[in-house]
């Protein structure tokens, strides 16, 4: 029996991971703690919210006290811990807010765990999900293994490589049960449109300019969300205790020829004049400190877990494309609002 904590499940990928744990073991307990910040939405898990092994626990990672009371409450044995601010071009506009959640937020979930688990580690687990991002970024070759040294150049990145370095720190001082994977760009239903992707599907639709940064030669290695989701599962339930597990895609594209991919396939599902959407790109300034490339080696988790992702490219964007097609009421309520604000701020200046 495992009475599971899930931070940032009303996330993209933290929905994802709480639907697949809920269908896959209705003998555990799952508990999907999210504070509800413009980028949780349970709208994203109303087909399991009614589920008998699921509850939702509004509560903020940051709130040290409330998060110590929920741990002797509900005697969570495990965590897998997403929560987060996950944006960089925010994180550039506001690193305290990354400091706290990320960083803060994770020492409090620490704490507690280290708490109320007490010395009895049987049975124990904190699960921490983070990013490629920690590495820094790679040349035009070369891969980030699990022993790649940290150096990580953006507010979330280095927030998320201190989080990284608390979780370890809790293991080797105190013995906490730990396991970090950090894995590459996601993509799928249900990312918040200021992200690459559901950005320029969403401006696709209102036909507003796609703003690519910089000359648009910078890669990442995309992974499609179910597949991460499938990989957190097999590092949780399969994976070594104070080991790190890279997880990704295998699939390395420059942003400009991914977002010309996306426009010809946008043009055919929205049955527009081929070329239609491709017009609207823009080059604009580049973000600060963008990274050139990241790229991840998953011979670890292939070999020692038997991970491997299942969806290709080509199926994940149309099926991503698709998603967004079928749910414009979604990208409508989350894009009203703040969302507008954001946006002006973001993109004003270029
Ligand atoms: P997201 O921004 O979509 O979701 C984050 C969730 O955390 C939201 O539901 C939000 O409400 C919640 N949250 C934020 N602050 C909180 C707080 N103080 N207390 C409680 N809940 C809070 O993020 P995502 O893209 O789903 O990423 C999830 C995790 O995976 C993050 O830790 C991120 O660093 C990591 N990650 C993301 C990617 C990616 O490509 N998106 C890749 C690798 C790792
Ligand atoms: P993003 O989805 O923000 O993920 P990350 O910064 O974590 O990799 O961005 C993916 C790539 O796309 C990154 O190189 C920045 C670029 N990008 C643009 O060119 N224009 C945009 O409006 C956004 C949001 C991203």
């Amino acid at each position: 029996m495992n009475t599971i904590l899930i931070t940032g499940g009303a996330g993209f990928i933290g929905s994802h991971v709480v639907r697949l744990f809920v269908e896959k073991y209705p003998d555990y307990a799952i508990y999907n703690l999210d504070a509800l910040t413009y980028a949780g939405n349970l709208e994203n898990l109303k087909d399991v919210e009614k589920a008998s092994n699921y509850t939702f626990l509004k509560a903020d990672i940051c709130d040290a006290e409330t998060i110590q009371s929920l741990f002797k409450k509900y005697r969570f044995n495990k965590v897998i811990h997403l929560a987060a601010e996950s944006h960089v071009d925010r994180s550039i506009t506001d690193p305290l807010a990354f400091l706290k959640t990320n960083v803060l937020g994770t020492i409090n979930l620490l704490n507690a765990a280290k708490s109320i688990w007490k010395n009895d580690f049987s049975n124990k687990l904190f699960y921490h999900v983070s990013t490629d991002e920690v590495y820094g970024t790679l040349g035009e070759s070369g891969l980030f293994t699990e022993t790649t040294s940290y150096n990580p150049n953006s507010p979330y990145s280095a927030s998320k490589a201190s989080s990284d370095h608390f979780v370890r720190a809790y293991g080797e001082t105190y013995g906490l049960p730990y396991i970090i994977s950090n894995c590459s760009n996601n993509y799928g239903p249900n990312q918040f449109p200021e992200k690459l992707i559901p950005l320029f599907i969403h401006n696709i639709l209102q036909n507003k300019s796609l703003p690519v940064y910089g000359n648009g030669n910078y890669t990442r290695d995309w992974l499609y969300v179910i597949d991460h989701a499938i990989a957190i599962n097999i590092v949780f339930h399969k994976g070594k205790i104070s080991e790190t597990y890279n997880i990704g895609g295998c699939n390395e594209w420059k942003n400009i020829d991914l977002v010309k991919l996306l426009c010809k396939l946008m043009d055919v599902k929205i049955n527009k004049a081929e070329g239609s959407s491709e017009r609207l790109i823009t080059f604009v300034k580049d973000r600060p400190g963008h990274d050139l490339r990241y790229a991840i080696d998953a011979t670890k988790i292939r070999h020692q877990l038997g991970w491997k992702p299942r969806v290709t490219f080509e199926t994940g964007l149309s099926n991503t494309i698709d998603w967004y097609l079928q749910n414009k009421e979604w990208l409508n309520n989350v894009t009203s609002g703040k969302y507008q604000e954001y946006y002006k701020k973001q993109y004003a200046t270029n």
